[in-house]
């Protein structure tokens, strides 16, 4: 059984070692170390099995500009499964519970960067077409953006930028 709950002081290894593993390289890892000491750093869930961290997903601040003013929101990611743990439905838990905090915490958007197969089962859709960009050019489809009230998208349109330190990454 696994149980999805928030991060604790002691659990910073057990996530460092997670990314690492997910991601084989350590990137993903100094980042998330990178962004605790941040403003940035809102929703850290981990997945534990047996006393063991084996999954972990950080919601992370993000500013939409616009001319007209700027919306904070939230960015999914980095997420990460122990490799012998996915396909199980972990990463699945991570997102949904995270998704409610979100909205729990009163952010009722939530963008993300991935695989386009992926994050639509959750609810993400392009953001593009909505008017709302990432500063960086990637295709399309790899950006997207859930919205988590009704009233979340209606006004909402600009560039959305990241905490500085998923530059190095
Ligand atoms: C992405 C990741 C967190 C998913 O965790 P998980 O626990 O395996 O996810 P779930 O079991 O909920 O879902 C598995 C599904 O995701 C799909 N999936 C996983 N990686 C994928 C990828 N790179 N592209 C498309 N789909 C992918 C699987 O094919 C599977 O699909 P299915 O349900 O139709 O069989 C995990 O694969 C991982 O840690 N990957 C390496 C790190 C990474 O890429 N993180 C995401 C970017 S920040």
């Amino acid at each position: 059984m696994f149980v999805i709950r928030p991060e604790k002081d002691d659990d910073k290894a057990g996530i460092r070692h997670v990314n690492e593993k997910a991601f084989n390289r350590r990137n993903e890892a100094d980042l998330v170390d990178a962004l605790r000491d941040s403003e940035a750093f809102i929703i850290s869930l981990v997945a534990v099995h047996d006393d063991q961290i084996v999954g972990h997903i950080l919601f992370s601040l993000v500013r939409i500009e616009a001319e007209t003013g700027t919306t904070d929101g939230l960015g999914l990611g980095p997420m990460a499964v122990l490799p012998a743990y996915q396909n199980q439905g972990i990463g699945s838990m991570l997102i949904k519970k995270g998704l409610e905090l979100c909205q729990d915490s009163g952010f009722n958007i939530v963008v993300v960067l991935g695989h386009p197969t992926y994050y639509p089962r959750f609810g993400f859709v392009p953001s593009k077409p909505l008017g709302i960009q990432w500063e960086h050019d990637v295709p399309e489809e790899l950006f997207m953006v859930v919205t988590l009230a009704d009233t979340g998208l209606a006004s909402v349109t600009g560039i959305v930028k990241y905490h500085p330190a998923f530059n190095g990454v």
